[in-house]
Order: structure tokens, then C-alpha cells, then sequence
């Protein structure tokens, strides 16, 4: 497993991260969820991104409360657009996993500059700098869930977003507002000013024949500019999959380093 910067954050990730959006769909118990998760961490899987809105917090919590917790990277984040319900999601998040502190909080899928503008989501952001400087959040973020073009111009410049998380596949498919090749070039100025870049949707959600899929996820391991590649694991199957091709992106990216 190969594990980097995850910008300048300050924070280390592994490039392989544990999507837990969808562990719910396949575990029955928050028990189940959590032993899928350790079962990626004994994988070498550091790095995990949950939500507020996929109900599995309690999953990566009950994975954190059996393991020390400088081991992992927790990105969580809330679609609640004031203040005070802001607050209420960073507190409900360090009680659900079950920690005293959130890696990386993001503000979920800004879906324009007007969003990420809104008195809403300042009164949101005026939260998570309050909790970032009472430790609680150690760094800030947004997700832009399908959305390119305009949106990915705000979240680069705004000079308080750290991460961002962005959709990116080799088609650009689900990707909503511009090409997958423009994309790609928002991608490169955020990663080239130091904002932590994750990447999602990687194998369209699932909507790819099962054969394709190693092909697609190599893409998204091949792309530079991308220091996480999240892929929405679900079963041990995918851990083996995924943490397969990360070991293999690693050892070509490190004989390509040596070489170079
Ligand atoms: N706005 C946001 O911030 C936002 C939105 C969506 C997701 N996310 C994050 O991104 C993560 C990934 O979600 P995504 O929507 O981008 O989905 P994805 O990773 O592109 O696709 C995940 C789905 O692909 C299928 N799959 C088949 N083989 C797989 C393999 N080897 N590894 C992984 N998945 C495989 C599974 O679906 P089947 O079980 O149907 O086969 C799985 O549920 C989520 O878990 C979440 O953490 C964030």
C-alpha cells in the first residue's frame, strides 16, 4: 500500500480509501460493518470517508473504538445547511465514531458557487472553524458529488476548503456540467495549489460490468492527481480487488519515481 500526503493537510492517507456509503446495503449489523472495515485496515487501508447521511459512522466507530486511533484517517461530512444543526452533526459524529477528534469534515456535495456562498453554508463553515480550533475537526473540506465547471472554479479558490472530493472516471461518466477532460484540468490546479484531493464514482457506482472493473479502477489509481482513490467497498471480494491493484499502482509509481 502506498501512503502519501494528503496535500498540504498535514494528514498521511493511504492512496487506496474505504468508501463506507454503501456498507449498510450488505451488512446487517453495525458489527458487520465494522469487521469489513478492519478487515481493509488489517489490508493496509488507512484512510476512511463515511457521512453523516449514510448511517455508517456507528460502523467506523465501533472499528475505531478496537484499534488505536492515530491508526486511521476519518473524513466524515454534513449536508445540513446552519449553524447550529452544523454543531449538532460535528457532535452527534465524535460520539457515532466514537472519537475525540474528526480527521477531515467536509461540507457535503456543494452543488454550485451559489451553495457554497449561501449564508447557509457560511453559518456551517463558522461551526466547523469553531470546532477546528477547539481540535475537534483538524481539517476542512467539501465534497462536490457529481458537479464540474463553475463549482470546482469556487472550492479552488476559496482559500479555506483543504480537500476536496470530486467524481472522476475514464469516461466522465455521471459527471455533470463539462467534460472529463476539462475535469481533469480542475483537478490538476486544486492538487497544484495543495488542496488533498480524493476521487469518487471511479467504477460509476456500480455501473459497470463486473469485468470492466479492474480496468476502470486502474485508471483511477494512474491518475497523478489524485492522492485517494475512493472506491465504495461492500464486500471482501472488493477489498481484495482494490487492495490488489493499490499494491500494484504503488510498485509501478515507485520504479517510475526511481527511474525518473
Ligand atoms: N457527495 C459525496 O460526497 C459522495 C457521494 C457518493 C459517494 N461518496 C463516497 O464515495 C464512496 C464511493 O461511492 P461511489 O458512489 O463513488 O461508488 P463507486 O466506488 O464508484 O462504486 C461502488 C459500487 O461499485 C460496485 N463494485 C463492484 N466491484 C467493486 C470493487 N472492486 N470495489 C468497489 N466497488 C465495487 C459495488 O456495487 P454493487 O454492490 O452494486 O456491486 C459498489 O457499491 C462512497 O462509499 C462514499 O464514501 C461521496
Amino acid at each position: 500500500m502506498e501512503y502519501l500526503a494528503y496535500g498540504k493537510t498535514g494528514l498521511e492517507i493511504s492512496r487506496l480509501c474505504f468508501g463506507a456509503g454503501r456498507i449498510k446495503d450488505t451488512c446487517d449489523t453495525i458489527e458487520a460493518g465494522s469487521k469489513l472495515i478492519l478487515k481493509a485496515l488489517d489490508e493496509g487501508v488507512t484512510f476512511w470517508d463515511t457521512a453523516e447521511g449514510y448511517g455508517t459512522q456507528p460502523h467506523l466507530g465501533e472499528a475505531i473504538r478496537q484499534i488505536r486511533r492515530e491508526e486511521v484517517v476519518i473524513q466524515t461530512k454534513t449536508a445540513v445547511k446552519n449553524y447550529d444543526s452544523a454543531s449538532n452533526s460535528i457532535e452527534k459524529a465524535l460520539r457515532e465514531l466514537q472519537t475525540g477528534y474528526v480527521d477531515v469534515m467536509l461540507l457535503h456535495a456543494i452543488a454550485s458557487p451559489e451553495d457554497l456562498a449561501a449564508r447557509e453554508r457560511e453559518g456551517v463553515l463558522d461551526a466547523f472553524r469553531e470546532a477546528k480550533a477547539a481540535g475537534k475537526i483538524r481539517v476542512i473540506g467539501c465534497s462536490t458529488h457529481t458537479y464540474t465547471g463553475p463549482v470546482m472554479d469556487a472550492v479552488i479558490d476559496h482559500p479555506e476548503i483543504e480537500v476536496i472530493l470530486t467524481t472522476a472516471n475514464k469516461q466522465g461518466r455521471m459527471l455533470e456540467g463539462g467534460s472529463i477532460d476539462r475535469h481533469l484540468e480542475y483537478i490538476q490546479r486544486a492538487y497544484d495549489t495543495g488542496k488533498g484531493i480524493s476521487i469518487m464514482k471511479v467504477v460509476v457506482a456500480g455501473g459497470i460490468p463486473e469485468a470492466d472493473m479492474p480496468e476502470w479502477i486502474e485508471w483511477g489509481f494512474n491518475l497523478e492527481t489524485a492522492h485517494a482513490i475512493n472506491l465504495g467497498m461492500t464486500n471482501y471480494p472488493h477489498i481484495t480487488l482494490d487492495v490488489g491493484l493499490a499494491r500494484a499502482s504503488a510498485r509501478r509509481r515507485l520504479i517510475q519515481r526511481k527511474a525518473a
